[in-house]
């Protein structure tokens, strides 16, 4: 088997305290050697190996696990944004008029769509994406859309329960009952991992939501929930209670919301550029981090509320606007994320970890949030290749 050294890393983020300073675990002049996709070696520069790769003195980070996105759409929906920032609302409705784009178009050109989506989030340094359904909203074309998405990951999820279609008005039960039934056995055909629900005002209702995620629990799926992103409601408590692997948004939270939280393992997954593009305000992630809850930033890519790759962005905001430092923000768009997936191969640079690793043009991760806008990431490297 051959064996590659990235050597010459002038500063070297492992997420792992015992490998380097600090809780970033940082070793600086150090060089990472990696076998057949996975880390076999961390230490000083100069370790030897079959390949080498010289990053010249670069930072190198975990690669950003990206655990929150609706990558399988097509569409625009700019002249809605346009309106939002001329003061118009945001409502869960917009869904739809995504619902009807996607149907629009065919498999061929839906997975070329797709691709180009996800090679522009491998640019960005994302080397673990999770994806969504939730544009098909029947059982046949959730089926297809998670079949698109198992194309480009292991980490899909069932997103059938995201808005009430149009056809179900004034019957939401019934469409509940549908998305719990032959829409869920068409789910888990397709290899759905989690199970997700909108719960919120316009959307679906706490009893609703907890019926959509038990129905998934019940095959095996693990669930997740979309929750307080516009407005306090009942979200997060039904997140905690159903033992969520993470409850995403969480822009309105009360008192109550922040201990659930804390006192659960359900990571918080925030998702600043919603907040951004919606004109939300931030989530307070301060304020849950304090509490001690498990903090994620994902980008939530979407034609609606989100239309961002960018994790750096989301890092960016989260730093300036939502009390988190560099250091926190870093974790939670690497570690965190894969908190928020269950997954302990990705998120860290060490022992037995994935050699997913993005080499940046800048001489620390800091840079990310000093240099907003500038497009930092040299080289983004999943299991080892280069995207
Ligand atoms: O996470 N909140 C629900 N789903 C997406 C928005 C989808 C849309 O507006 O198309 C979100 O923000």
């Amino acid at each position: 088997m051959t064996t590659t050294v990235y050597d010459n890393i002038g500063r070297l983020v492992t997420n792992d305290p015992s490998l380097g300073e600090g809780p970033l675990g940082i070793v600086r002049n150090a060089s990472i050697v990696v076998e057949d996709g996975s880390v076999i070696a961390v230490g000083a520069a100069g370790q030897t190996a079959d390949d080498r790769v010289d990053v010249e003195g670069r930072c190198v980070i975990p690669g950003f696990v990206d655990s929150h996105s609706h990558l399988v759409f097509a569409g625009d929906r700019s002249e809605e944004f346009a309106s939002r920032m001329a003061g118009a609302p945001y409502a869960a409705g917009g869904i739809r008029d995504t619902v009807a784009a996607t149907a629009a178009v065919s498999d061929e050109e839906l997975l070329r769509i797709v691709a180009a989506r996800r090679a522009e989030a491998a640019r960005a340094g994302i080397t673990t994406i999770e994806i969504k359904s939730g544009y098909g909203l029947t059982t046949a074309s959730e089926h297809r859309l998670l079949c698109v998405a198992r194309e480009f990951t292991s980490d899909t999820t069932y997103l059938g329960a995201h808005v009430v279609p149009t056809e179900f008005a004034g019957r939401s039960d019934d469409y509940v009952a549908l998305v719990c039934g032959e829409m869920l056995a068409a789910a888990s055909a397709a290899g759905a991992r989690f199970v997700d629900v909108f719960c919120e005002v316009g959307a679906f209702d706490a009893d609703q939501s907890r019926a959509v995620l038990q129905a998934g629990i019940d095959v095996g799926l693990i669930p997740k929930i979309h929750a307080n992103q516009l407005g306090e409601g009942p979200g997060v408590a039904v997140a905690v209670e159903m033992g969520c692997a993470s409850a995403d948004h969480c822009t309105h939270l009360s008192a109550a919301d922040v201990d659930a939280l804390a006192g659960s393992s359900t990571v918080a997954t925030l998702l600043p550029a919603a907040d951004f593009s919606t004109r939300q305000p931030y989530a307070d992630a301060r304020r849950l981090l304090d509490a001690g809850a498990t903090v994620a930033l994902a980008t939530n890519c979407n034609p609606g509320s989100s239309n961002t790759t960018s994790m750096s962005f989301c890092i960016a905001l989260a730093v300036r606007d939502m009390g988190m430092t560099a250091d926190e923000a870093l974790q939670a768009a690497t570690l965190g994320g894969a908190a928020a997936l269950r997954r302990t191969d990705v998120g860290r640079l060490g022992i037995a970890s994935v050699a997913d690793l993005v080499v940046l043009d800048a001489p620390s991760h800091l840079h990310l949030v000093y240099r907003p806008g500038v497009p930092l990431i040299h080289a983004t490297h999943i299991a080892s290749r280069p995207h």
